[in-house]
Parts: structure tokens; sequence; C-alpha cells
């Protein structure tokens, strides 16, 4: 299994490390440590384009060469990453127009990283060569496993600049999805406010207005900008497919918290990689949900150096963050249960982020594996030894095991963009967290979730939840018709189906193409201030262990066949349907026409595990996380305690501790942060 740190050999030479005799000096004494904490690949490299090329054309590879043939001796693997995040200053200075306009015209500028124009020829011109450039010197190199494109693609709200060149980008995409000019003005709508168009280049870039831009024209731009981004990263594998092909491509991610499509993007490189942030969460269920969308962008054609069939944490952070208001030290034993959990939820590889806490530089008090004297005696760097020690002992039980899950969440990157920059009816509402009630009921019954963009396949599930589909493309619609014809279980909720692909609001009743799978029809839509809650009465079909509120969100259904499980409680709607059930094929379709708090959607899921045959995996105490992965049968169980105080648990039949090799039966007490990897052995 691949441990590792991210490593920049460029802060670690004379003055700040080494001396002027040997100013490389300390390189071969981090290899000795980190040999010492069972590293076995080191990423590089990603920002070093102005030390590779300190001059246009004169390259100079040499100094990471030497760095990797010095890994090389210690038998540690490099991915490297290609550069382009931080271009050099003379290329700037030379090309100003390849930095980024904003959505005021202005001009942002060089001197940290990120500052280019994806749409701008000038700058693909120059990541062309520098990425062949570094491919060329150092793809050969036989410690090289992987590449990873760029970093932080979109980071730092660069998913879109308003370049003249982006413009032009622009006008070329909408012509050739609309084709004819009548054709966009039609699907677009642009007759409201009058607002036609007699060319493709007349349509506008949406720069500050007075007031809001047309929704459909602003889903269009987002999907514009993720395929800019999505074009860039494609132009990167793709040379260092054709120079080096048996290298795989990876790019560092984060759970979805930047506006491109990131299943697109996962089709472009050949395993997923994230950035995590582990320590910072105070919810163990978020950091998991994030884990799994992760995992879940890329479910087929996975490359990964080893051939391990999983995701990799190429940032998982060795302690505190620099950016937070107060970034205090992280716990002991918190990075150790963190990463425990990555592991868990499908990481075949885990790097840490970044191996010394650099002397110089913005980055300069944000945590590591070795604080800034180097000596590794500190606290991170013990634990993170201790975290590689025992990985090699479970390297062999893990090979080849993967989650598999029975359970999914839909989730449209189309849809989240609407929601968040198109106007709202309420905008106390947000997917994220409606996404997170329900993943949290399930994850707090150990229940492993998938998550899946509607168009894919969903056959295999047993259960399919779909927050808050509010654009839904009519496709996607006959997707999930087709899902419960065939026997699925469908939960769908309030605000879906309130438009189509083009932003079009059905005439035809909410939820569009929908209202016969649920056997209803929403007649009006009540968003309601925070704090104004309406009520759920029961109708005894599962068992509620609370008065539930009705918050934020109350469709007025009609119903029409479907069987009604919950009422409101009160206002003019008390007593219409509130949740619902609808057999439909051999399957059926719930509709929960309201959003709830927390406890509700524990009630939900206690029923529909019985409702679809969901089984936990271990049954431990309501705070110990459990996951598993498997293979051929072979099942192996991680317990995390996310608790600051010990948490007993009862094995009614003995299991295998693999951190022990011992046999544990009966009580056990799961100290605070303590992590358990268990099978079925005894
Ligand atoms: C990551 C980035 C790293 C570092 C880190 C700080 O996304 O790739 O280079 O800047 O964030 O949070």
């Amino acid at each position: 299994m691949y441990f590792g740190v991210d490593y920049y050999p460029e802060h670690w030479v004379y003055p700040y490390a080494g001396s002027p005799e040997n100013p490389e000096g300390r390189w071969e004494k981090d290899i000795g440590m980190m040999i010492a904490a069972g590293v076995n690949v080191v990423r590089m490299g990603e920002f070093a384009w102005g030390l590779y090329e300190p001059e246009e054309g004169k390259y100079n590879f040499e100094w990471m060469r030497r760095a990797m043939d010095l890994f090389g001796k210690a038998g540690i693997k490099v991915v490297l990453g290609t550069p382009t995040a931080a271009p050099p200053i003379w290329l700037a200075k030379k090309h100003p127009e390849i930095l980024p306009i904003d959505e005021r015209g202005l001009r942002k500028h060089e001197g940290t990283r990120r500052a280019y124009c994806l749409n701008n020829d000038t700058f693909w011109e120059y990541s062309q060569k520098i990425v062949r450039a570094l491919a060329e010197a150092l793809g050969k190199h036989p410690q090289l496993i992987a590449w990873q494109i760029d970093n932080g693609l979109g980071g730092h709200s660069t998913e879109a600049s308003f370049n003249h060149e982006t413009e032009r980008d622009w006008h070329a995409w909408l012509k050739a999805k609309y084709e004819t000019i009548q054709r966009l003005n039609d699907l677009m709508g642009l007759r409201f406010w009058g607002q036609t168009v007699a060319r493709f280049e007349d349509v506008p870039v949406p720069r500050v207005a007075p007031t809001v831009h047309n929704p459909a024209l602003l889903v269009d731009w987002m999907r514009f900008s993720s395929d800019t981004i999505i074009a860039y990263a494609r132009m990167q594998a793709n040379l260092l497919r054709e120079i080096t092909p048996g290298v795989p491509t990876t790019q560092n991610l984060r759970a979805l918290t930047r506006n491109f499509d990131h299943f697109d993007m996962a089709e472009v490189i050949d395993f997923v990689s994230l950035d995590s942030n582990a320590a910072i969460r105070a919810r163990s269920a978020e950091l998991a949900s994030e884990i799994d969308i992760m995992r879940s962008l890329k479910k087929a054609n996975i490359r990964t150096p080893d051939g391990e069939d999983g995701f990799w944490v190429i940032e998982q952070k060795a302690g505190h963050v620099d950016w937070q208001d107060v970034n205090s030290a992280v716990r002991p034993g918190v990075v150790r249960l963190f990463t425990y959990q990555l592991i868990a939820r499908g990481a075949t590889g885990v790097l840490f982020f970044l191996w010394r806490q650099p002397r110089v530089g913005s980055e300069q008090f944000y945590g590591g594996v070795l604080t800034h004297d180097g000596r590794g005696e500190n606290r991170a760097y013990l634990e993170i030894k201790q975290i590689g020690h025992e990985l090699k002992q479970l390297a062999p039980a893990l090979k080849g095991t993967k989650v598999e899950a029975q359970a999914c969440i839909l989730f449209s990157h189309e849809n989240d963009w609407d929601l968040k920059f198109n106007l709202q009816l309420n905008r106390h509402f947000n997917l994220r967290e409606h996404i997170q009630l329900f993943y949290n009921a399930l994850h707090d019954r150990n229940i492993a979730v998938d998550f899946a963009r509607p168009t894919e396949d969903l056959s295999k599930y047993k259960i399919v939840v779909a927050p808050s589909l509010h654009l839904l493309a009519g496709g996607e619609a006959d997707l999930l018709k087709l899902y419960v014809q065939n026997g699925g279980t469908l939960v769908a909720t309030c605000n879906t189906g309130l438009v189509d692909e083009h932003h079009i609001a059905p005439d035809t009743g909410f939820p569009h193409d929908l209202t016969d799978l649920f056997g209803l029809e929403v007649l009006e839509f009540d968003p309601l201030p925070p704090g104004e809650d309406n009520h759920l009465t029961h109708k005894g079909l599962f068992t509620a262990t609370h008065l539930h509120p009705a918050r934020l969100w109350c469709d007025i259904i009609e119903p029409k066949g479907c069987q009604v499980l919950c009422t409101f409680a009160k206002d003019f709607y008390a007593g219409r349907p509130a949740v619902t059930t609808n057999e439909y094929g051999q399957g059926r379709a719930i509709y929960i026409g309201t959003i709830s708090t927390q406890p509700f959607y524990h009630d939900l899921v206690v029923w529909l595990r019985q409702l679809v045959g969901l089984f936990p995996l271990l049954k431990v105490p309501d705070t110990v996380e459990v996951s598993m992965r498997q293979a051929d049968g072979r099942k192996i169980y991680f317990l995390l305690n996310h608790q600051h105080t010990p948490v007993r648990i009862s094995f009614f039949k003995p299991m295998h501790d693999f951190l022990t090799d011992k046999s544990i039966t009966g009580n056990f007490d799961l100290p605070p942060h303590g992590v358990l990897v268990l099978d079925e052995r005894t």
C-alpha cells in the first residue's frame, strides 16, 4: 500500500537547510526519517515551474532528478506534479494577457499561484511546453509512478475567467450546443426582458450586472466554465499519455467544493486523488460523506500505480491548517483516526501534506509531519510513524478489498450550480445540508453509501435517495422511473423537478415528468423562514420517535394514487400529504415534501432498512463508526471511536484484531479516538 508525504526538496536547500558546501545535504536526512516512518512514496514538484524554467526555454530539471535518484536509492517511489498551477513571474510579465480577469473586469495579478485564464491560447502553449519538457526529462525515471495534473484546479475561486478569449470560447461553445440563434433564444428564454440576440457573439458573458442574469444562461455558463477546466486537464493528460503511456495520471480534488463537474474530471484522469483537511471537521459523518463522494467519482476504468481499485488521498493534512480564524493544534490520535477513516472508506494510498513546515513562504505555519526544527521528535511525526508501521502490517489483508454500497445518494453539479447561483424560493435552503441529513442517518446506522449522477446505472442499489433535484433533465427523470420500474426504491424530496435541463418550468405539474412515478402532483410550494416550522402527523407506517418538524419548505400536494405516510399538522394545508409512497412497476417511489430535522431521517432510515433489507455491518454503540472493505468473501471491518471518551463494544462472536493479531471476544473498551481493524477469523 502506498504511504507517503508531499515533499518540497526545493524548500530544503541552502540557506534554509544544508550548507554552502553541500546545499542539498538535508535531503538524505529527510529520506532517512521518511524510511523510518514507513514512507514509500512522495509527491513533488507541483509548484516548481519557476525553478525548472527560471528563464524562458532554459530548463533545469537536474535538481529534481538528483532528488529522484536519492529516493531511488531508498526505494521510495515518486509522483510528480505538472507545475502549471504556479506560472513563473517572467511569463506573466511577458504575456500579461494570460492573467485572469474577474466578473467586474478587474485583472488578478501574478505573484502567488493560479493566476491564469484557461481559455488563453498563450497559456495553453506555455503549459504544453513545460509539461512536455518535464515529461521528456523525467518521465522515464524509474521512480516515477504517477503524474498529478496541475494542483487544485479551480481552487481559490479560479474556475472561471472573463477574458477576451473566454468570451470567444463561450460563443463557440454556445454555437456548438444550440446550432441556430433561434434555438438559443427559445431554449434560453431570452425573450424575457426582451434580451434576445441576433448573433452568437452577442450572448452576454455573465459579468456583474444591475440585477440577476437569466438562470438558463447562468447554468450554461457554469457548464461552459466546467468544460473549460476539463479540457485543460484533458490536454495535459493526453500529452502525458503520449510521452509516458505507462504512467497513470491523477489530480488532487476536493469534495465538490469547486465549481466544475468532478465526475467529468474523474473521466479524464486514471485515478482520483483527494485533499483532506480531516482534522478540522466537527462531525465525522461530514467527513465520511466527503470521502464517499470522492470514492464515487470514478467507479470504472481505474488505473492506480499498484493496480488497486481505489482512490488516493494525496494531501492528508498532517496537522492544523493555516487559513481558519484560529488554527488550533490537532489533538493526539486524531490524525491517525481520520487516516483510518479514509482507508476504511476505500483509500488505497495516503500521503501527508506536508513533510516539514516550510521556513519561508505563505504556508510557513501550516502543520507538517515535521515541525520547523526538522528533528523528528514532534508529536505529528511520531503519530504518522505509528500509522506507517501499522499500515505495513495491514497492507496484505487490504489488498484487493474495496467498499461495496447498496445505498446511493444522487448529486448533479448542474443542479448544485442552479441552486447556488440562481434565485431560489428559499435562500435558507442549502443542498449540501439537505443531502447531509440523509447521509448522516445512513452513516449513523453504518450503511455504506455511494454517490452518483442521476444518469448513472443505478440498478445495483437497493435504495436511491435523490435530495432536491431542482434542475432535473428529462432524460434523468426517465432513468429514475426505469430504476423504480425494475424494482428499485427511490426516495425523492421537495424542490425536485422544478425546471428541466433548459431551465424551463413544466406546464404538466411538479415534479416534472415524475407525477406518475410518485402518484401525486405538487400544486404549490410554501417555503418557510427559519424558526417558523410546520409539523408532521404520522399515519403509523413508520415509527416516529419525536414530533418531527417540517422546516424550510412545504409542498402542497394533491395525491393521485399514492399512499400517505405523513401529513402536515397545521396551516391551510393541514391534513394534506407531506410524505408519501407509491408502487410503480416492481418498485416504489417515496416522496418527502418537506425538510425536517435529523431525528426524522433517523426514523426514516430505520423504516427503509427493513423495507429494502439493509443490514448494519456490526452491532456497535451509535458513537462508533463502522465501515467495511471486502473482496472474495473476505470482510475487513474498521471500527472508529470519534469520542473523547472510551466506548464499550460487546463482541458476541470472536473477532481477529489485525493490529495486535489477537482475538477479541466479549466486552472491549475502545479508547478515545481508538481504531480497530477486524475480521471474523479467530
Ligand atoms: C491544497 C493545496 C496545497 C496547499 C493546501 C493548503 O489544496 O494543494 O498546495 O496549499 O491546499 O490548504
